[in-house]
């Protein structure tokens, strides 16, 4: 294994842009052996180190070069003892590398759990091993706790895509349509909305909103490629707006076709911030949360997630009879947050999230619409093969 190797099969946009590989997995600065060494932090991997972390080793060891394990075991063993300290908890999102994913996240999932578990987690500090717009949605569920983010630069480009101003343009064209924002977006654009949105609720929360309101169309906002798949699972017309994830917006139907050629017989699988065109020729398209159970529940032989790079070895923990076959775009974003990020926001209560009380009160009233909304009005995920729909699209002058 080379480990200065640089690598040239892994995608990703802007920011991180030193990555190293070994055969199988990314290795991205600040996590894996390029971390900081526990020595400049005080921290070893004492024996009691070793004896407190080397059942977790266990169950990571697939995903975890042994090597790497010294580096990253003292800061979890300290994470570990200064939850305790704290009473915190880490909600930890599927794209979290493993270490942090399966070593100190204490709540997993997609975006919609972390929202449910931010509202219902008794503790009072809550890590937000995400990125920001996690880490706000935590925060207006939440008012009383305090909410730290190990990185306030973990942004996310749908968020950044639209703003208050502009949902409220949108508005004014379109009178009487309700507005569903993604969660992927600021407190302040889901101040001015309806209600709000995760991939694994879009449909059924469009479709529940337009039946409340009795309306035809239906505001789906800031990701344009979500709203279009959204419209092909729904006669409403939807209305969007021209924000798209910069790691989802890469993959390709025709990446689809080479894979498959490549890897006969796999199953593909899609998160719907992909391109219709790519759900159109996928196996099967949901949220993380859907993607994941849909790999345990099928247990297929070898699948390619269409998805952030973390998740396929996140899945694999729980998985190890599934070959994962990696086209790999990672989110510069969710690689800012490391376990040393995570130890010092502890240690220093650092990097708290803080909104503004008006902006999250109207905020919170559309978070918890979205809660509210009775799930099982539709099978979990997208049904994929389906034609391409006429959508309104809408942009910034
Ligand atoms: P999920 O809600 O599916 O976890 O998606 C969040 C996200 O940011 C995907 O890019
Ligand atoms: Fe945002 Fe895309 Fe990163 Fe998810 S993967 S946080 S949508 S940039």
């Amino acid at each position: 294994m080379n480990r200065e190797r640089s690598y040239n099969g892994c995608r990703m946009a802007q920011i991180i842009d030193t990555l190293t590989t070994d055969a199988e997995r990314c290795v991205i600065p600040g996590h894996g052996a390029l971390a900081a060494k526990p020595a400049d932090r005080e921290l070893f991997y004492s024996a009691e180190v070793a004896r407190a972390t080397d059942e977790l080793y266990v169950r990571v060891r697939d995903v975890i070069p042994a090597v790497e394990w010294p580096v990253y075991a003292p800061y979890i063993h300290a994470i570990s003892q200064l939850k305790q300290e704290r009473d915190a908890v880490v909600l930890a999102h599927n794209y979290m590398t493993p270490e942090i994913f399966a070593c100190v996240g204490d709540i997993r999932g997609d975006s919609l759990q972390l929202a449910r578990e931010a509202a219902r987690t008794p503790a009072s500090v809550i890590v937000q091993a995400g990125v920001h717009f996690m880490a706000e949605t935590s925060k207006i569920l939440s008012p009383e706790k305090t909410v730290l983010i190990p990185d306030m630069a973990a942004g996310c480009s749908l968020a950044s895509a639209i703003t208050g101003e502009d949902v409220r343009l949108m508005k004014a064209a379109h009178p009487n349509v309700p507005v569903v924002s993604y969660v992927n977006s600021s407190a302040e654009v889901k101040a001015e909305s309806d209600v709000c949105c995760t991939s694994s609720n879009a449909v059924q929360v469009t479709e529940w909103i337009a039946a409340e309101w009795d309306v035809d169309r239906v505001i789906v906002i800031p990701d344009e490629y979500l709203a279009r798949n959204v419209a092909t699972q729904t006669s409403l017309r939807i209305i969007t707006w021209q924000g798209h994830c910069e790691v989802h917006e890469r993959f390709t139907a025709s990446d689809i076709e080479q894979l498959r050629i490549s890897y006969p017989g796999a199953l593909v699988l899609a998160h719907p911030e992909c391109p219709p065109d790519v759900l159109s020729v996928a196996d099967f398209a949901g949220s993380t949360a859907a993607l994941a159970d849909y790999v345990e529940r099928e247990r297929p032989k070898r699948v390619i997630l269409l998805t952030e790079c973390s998740m396929s070895d996140n899945v694999a923990v729980s998985n190890p009879a599934t070959d994962f076959v990696r086209p790999c775009n990672l989110c510069p974003h969710m690689k800012r947050i490391t376990l040393q990020g995570i130890y010092d926001a502890l240690l220093e209560m650092k990097h708290e999230v803080v909104v503004e009380a008006q902006i999250a009160q109207r905020a919170r009233i559309a978070i918890e619409r979205m809660l509210s909304v009775p799930l099982g009005l539709k099978p979990p995920g997208f049904t994929t093969g389906r034609a391409a729909v006429d959508v309104e699209l809408m942009s910034r002058a």
